[in-house]
């Protein structure tokens, strides 16, 4: 397990580094690339130093988070090799993936940019954004190509409200103790807890930590 930062500004990386996380992203997709390069280096060698991963980003990754939108696109994979060459311990690349629900008219993944992507960076292990939604078989085919992480969150949440919801809406809060955070959360916690474990098993992470 990692206390990992998501999409950190290069402020925010800073300021984890010191609270003594042990894993940073800092996604500098939306600098210049000559920036993005700049400030990637110098995080580079702070985390090498102190024994950190780093995760760094290129090419703007679709949808909405924290404020940041993009709009699906693909990342140049020459970017990515410049990027790879620094020395991160792992590289996000967009391939027309999006952060939160996916369109119904979404163009699935692209397989091409992933594979460019991965010819000019070799072994550097690629991470996919945006996981909720994205259909098994794409997933098991991006992992073929080098994608070695991969982040889900809007499913964990609509997991978690869900379950959430049928407990209020069955009135439990209102029998007992029902109201006791302890009793009122857990089924959302358990519900977010058997989403990740069946991302687990469809990612086949089990067992490779
Ligand atoms: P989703 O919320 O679309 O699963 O994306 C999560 C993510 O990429 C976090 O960085």
């Amino acid at each position: 397990v990692a206390l990992h930062l998501d999409h950190g500004s290069f402020e925010g990386a800073k300021a984890c580094i010191n609270a003594g996380f042990s894993s940073i992203m800092f996604d500098g997709s939306h600098y210049p690339i000559a920036e993005n390069i700049a400030k990637t280096t110098q995080l580079v060698h702070t985390c090498d130093v102190l024994g950190l991963s780093l995760e760094a980003e290129v090419g703007s990754i679709g949808g909405e988070e924290d404020g940041v939108i993009g709009a699906g696109e693909c990342a140049d994979p020459d970017e990515c090799k410049a990027i790879a060459d620094l020395g991160v311990t792992m590289l996000a690349a967009g391939i027309g993936n999006i952060h939160g629900k996916y369109p119904e008219n979404w163009a699935g993944l692209s397989f091409e940019t992933l594979a460019a992507v991965k010819e000019k960076v070799g072994d550097m292990p690629l991470v996919l954004h945006g996981g909720t939604g994205i259909p098994a078989d794409m997933i098991k085919k991006a992992i073929s190509l080098g994608v070695a992480k991969i982040n889900v969150n809007t499913e964990c949440q609509l997991a978690f409200q869900a379950a959430t919801r049928e407990y209020i809406e069955a009135g439990k809060d209102l029998q007992g103790k029902g109201f006791d955070p302890r009793k009122l959360l857990a089924p959302g916690f358990e519900a977010i807890k058997a989403t990740v474990k069946e991302k687990m098993e469809l990612f086949g992470s089990i067992g490779k930590a």
